[in-house]
């Protein structure tokens, strides 16, 4: 009996994270397959930036439990636009030289115009 209620609380305790952090990051609109709230994907812009986000971005702004555990998490940038402090050009820069030694540069990456898809979809992510 002893065992079961261990796995049980184990269990509860499992279930009981996951959907706290994901309601801390809920901004209204449609759920991605992760189960981030992030707002409607409505132009193609967003669309494609989406894509090239999910592509690009997920390896280290998309949190898993597993991440969650290891520590290894980067800010999932949901609602980076809503943040007072938030300055589209400094965004646009920092995404082209990255961070040393924690976000790799994209300058060889994108396009003019993906990069502005990615902002477009940054601003509603
Ligand atoms: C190898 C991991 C990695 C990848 C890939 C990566 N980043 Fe980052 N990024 C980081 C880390 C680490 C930080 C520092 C902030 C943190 O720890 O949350 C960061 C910070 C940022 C910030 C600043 C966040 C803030 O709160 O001001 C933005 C914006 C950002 N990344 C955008 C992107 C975009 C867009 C992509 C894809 C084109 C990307 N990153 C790909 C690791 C990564």
């Amino acid at each position: 009996m002893g065992g079961r209620l261990v796995i049980r609380l184990l269990l509860f305790s499992v279930a009981a994270c996951v959907p706290t952090g994901a309601a801390a990051q809920e901004e209204g609109g449609g759920a991605s397959a992760l189960g981030v709230t992030v707002g409607k994907l409505q132009t193609d812009g967003q669309k494609r930036g989406d894509a090239i986000f999910h592509k690009n971005c997920h390896l280290c702004h998309i949190s898993t439990a597993q991440k969650r555990e290891l520590k290894i998490n980067a800010d999932q940038l949901v609602g980076l636009f809503k943040r007072p402090t938030t300055n589209e050009q400094a965004v646009r820069q920092l995404i082209q030289e990255g961070i040393p030694k924690r976000m790799p540069s994209f300058r060889y990456n994108f396009t003019a115009v993906e990069l502005d898809d990615l902002i477009a979809y940054l601003k509603i992510r």
